[in-house]
């Protein structure tokens, strides 16, 4: 029996969900620490609490210092994941003050409650390709279906940081802070900035988790909105590669601790909103309904990741395909239809 711990914050949420079931099936003791508030975090929490293993549940905020401290002391994990967060820009730039205090402060007090009471701990913190702004220096070109760089395969951790837009800052704000814990009080922090992770129990929003969100509108015939062309590309990983660059990070902790690492799909596993659909239609035999609108603050027309860092100093890469990884999406969403009705991902 391994009687390790791991403490998620967000853990009820897309990722955390389906890190918890990971490391219960790995035979830890999971303490799952989430306030519930995203769509579809109930419907998560109702399927964690049938996998097999030590699942603990905490109802929590992460704003909420003193909770998280006394939970960082009863059950003093070896291992933190911090997901727990505001995740969409719109809703930063409509209520900037509670962004900040949940992605900036609330990430300073998981920080602080490794430092008082945990400090042997190892923590990931979840931060975003956001941190990079809009990246308009680098030379994109623009193909029918899509927009791609012109001079560079993908953005690797030394390009200039450059929050944009008050999620952007927040989580960057948390970014910055995680590194220099590492740095000033010698903890065990490591930071990665995702792009695009998609799978199964992702409850996609308009404003979040697009292949997600996409997968669901089709399935519900529902229009979307595309916000710009249609050629902007992203990154894309499947959630199973997530979880074993998660590992590998842990594993490696003396040298992983005090560093950045950039985790997408890289240039092998690139999506415009076309190509999207393109596999959508063929997975489905349906056509999307859209329309167009504004480009949207901050959205960069092209990112996509440099892995080398990370392949480097941990010896990770993706493995699952855009075509294979959606097939599962599309499959998980399309046998779950009324658990997706359910959680609400659809206003009005
Ligand atoms: N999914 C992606 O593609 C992506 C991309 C970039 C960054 N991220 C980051 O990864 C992390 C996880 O993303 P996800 O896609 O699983 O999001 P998610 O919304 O599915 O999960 C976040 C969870 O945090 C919980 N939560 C929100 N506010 C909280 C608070 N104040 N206290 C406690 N719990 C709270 C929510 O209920 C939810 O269960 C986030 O930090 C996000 O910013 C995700």
């Amino acid at each position: 029996m391994n009687k390790k711990t791991i403490l998620i914050t967000g853990g009820a949420g897309f990722i955390g969900t389906n890190a918890a079931a990971h490391y219960l099936k790995k035979k830890y003791r999971v303490v799952v620490y989430d306030n519930l508030s995203r769509a579809g975090a109930k419907q998560n929490l109702d399927w964690l609490e049938n996998q097999k293993g030590n699942l603990v549940f905490i109802k929590g905020d992460i704003r909420n210092y003193k909770k998280l401290f006394e939970v960082s002391e009863k059950y003093k994990p070896d291992l933190v994941l911090h997901l727990a967060a505001q995740v969409t820009m719109v809703t930063s730039i409509t209520n900037p003050r509670e962004d900040f205090e949940i992605n900036a402060l609330g990430t300073f007090n998981v920080l602080e409650a490794l430092r008082r009471e945990i400090p042997r701990a190892s923590l990931i913190y979840s931060s975003t390709n956001k941190v990079y702004g809009e990246m308009t220096d680098v030379p994109i070109i623009e193909t029918k279906k899509r927009y791609a760089y012109k001079d560079i395969k993908g953005v690797s951790e030394d390009y200039k940081l450059d929050f944009h837009g008050p999620y952007g800052c927040s989580k960057g704000s948390g970014d910055q802070y995680t590194l220099d814990y590492a740095r000033i009080y010698g903890l065990n922090t490591v930071v990665y900035r995702q792009s695009g992770v998609y799978g199964p129990r992702q409850f996609g929003i308009e404003e979040q988790g697009w292949l997600a969100w996409f997968c669901n509108a089709l399935l519900f015939d529902k229009a979307v909105t595309i916000y710009g062309n249609g050629k902007q590309v992203r990154d894309v990983l499947y959630i199973d590669d997530l979880l074993k660059a998660f590992d590998l990070i842990f594993r490696n902790i003396e040298e992983t601790r005090g560093r950045a690492y950039n985790i997408g799909g890289g240039s092998k596993f690139s999506l415009s909103i076309w190509e999207l659909f393109d596999i959508l239609e063929k997975l489905s035999g349906k056509k999307i309904d859209y329309s167009f609108d504004e480009w949207r603050a901050g959205d960069q027309k092209v990112y996509i990741s440099d892995l080398t860092k990370a392949k480097k100093d941990f010896g990770w890469a993706p493995k699952i395909s855009p075509k294979e990884g959606l097939k599962r999406l599309y499959n998980w969403t399309s046998q779950n239809k009324n658990l997706i009705k359910k959680a609400g991902v659809f206003k009005g």
